[in-house]
């Protein structure tokens, strides 16, 4: 079912004092249960973005300004309640606690919404569950490594359960290992609890992760699309500053070297399975 969890018509910002806008006229859709990166250099406008979808910031006054999530719009009356469908994962994982054990932090959210003690019991050691951190229920957050922070931060929005989930580089401090285990998790979420996935980021591989991808620049949309649309136009991305994944990087250098690879390759894995065909059949 190809329902629209987020609408934004004609949206515009500019910070106070600011000459130009953060946010120029954008419009864009995003399809309930999909996945999707939005991508553009630094101060593109990534991060407005989300804080004009929760209602932290309020659009320029332009009658045509329209926010719609999950199909109630956007206003003063409306705030609060869309708030709680979505949830933000940011890039420090030390700024996003308050709590003096993981548990504290998880339940936090949930006291400040007044749900009960008895719900509560149940809700926190699930959240915590979910992200594989029930050996730390009791641990203080700061003695934990970065990736079990952002792990905590997840269980801390899954109690919550919001219907999206925002990224904001929210594994860009992660080595390797934990960045794949974060995206992980998120991705085992997704299925579960049927959510939305935001993941805004540099990480051009992990943008590739994504089935559409925005791609943001001097707070305009310049693109959007299917993610294996975007990342073939090498000429465009490179234009705006910004990385080729690594498999199109490797696609592109094998047909320039002549290797007659079909349009419809269009991941890593399918690439390896052509390759491996091809030599097989030599
Ligand atoms: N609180 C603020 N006050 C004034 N200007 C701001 C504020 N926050 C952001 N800006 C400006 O708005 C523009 C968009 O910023 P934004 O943080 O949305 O970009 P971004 O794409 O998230 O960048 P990054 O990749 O660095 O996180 C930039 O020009 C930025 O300098
Ligand atoms: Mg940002």
């Amino acid at each position: 079912m190809a329902d629209q969890i987020i609408k934004i018509r004609n949206v515009s910002f500019t910070y106070p004092e600011a000459k130009t806008p953060a946010i120029d006229n954008l419009s864009f859709d995003i399809e309930h249960g999909s996945w999707t990166s939005i991508i553009g250099h630094n101060g593109s406008g990534k991060s407005t973005i989300i804080r004009l979808l929760n209602g932290l910031l309020v659009p320029d006054e332009t009658s045509k300004a329209k926010i719609e999530i999950d199909g109630t719009v956007l206003n003063d009356d409306t705030v609060w309640n869309i708030r709680d469908k979505i949830g933000v994962v940011f890039q420090n994982p030390d700024n996003q606690f308050v709590g003096a054990t993981v548990a504290d932090d998880v339940a936090f959210g949930l006291e400040n919404r007044g749900v009960p003690r008895s719900e509560m019991v149940k809700l926190v050691p699930a959240a915590i569950a979910a992200v594989g951190m029930t050996d730390y229920t009791n641990a203080e957050p700061a003695s934990l490594s970065g990736g079990q922070k952002q792990r905590v931060a997840i269980a801390g929005i899954l109690a919550i359960r919001p219907q999206i989930i925002v990224l904001d580089e929210a594994t860009a401090m992660l080595d390797p290992e934990g960045r794949d285990q974060i995206l992980g998790i998120v991705r085992e979420m997704k299925e579960e609890y049927d959510l939305t996935v935001i993941s805004i980021t540099h990480d051009i591989d992990e943008a590739n992760l994504a089935d559409q991808v925005l791609v943001m620049n001097d707070g305009q949309l310049i693109t959007q699309g299917r993610t294996t649309e975007i990342f073939t136009q090498t000429k465009l991305l490179k234009e705006l500053g910004l990385d080729v994944p690594f498999f199109t990087q490797v696609k592109a250098a094998l047909v320039t070297a002549g290797v007659p690879i079909p349009p419809i390759v269009n991941s890593e894995k399918e690439l390896i399975k052509f390759l491996c065909q091809l030599n097989s059949n030599r």
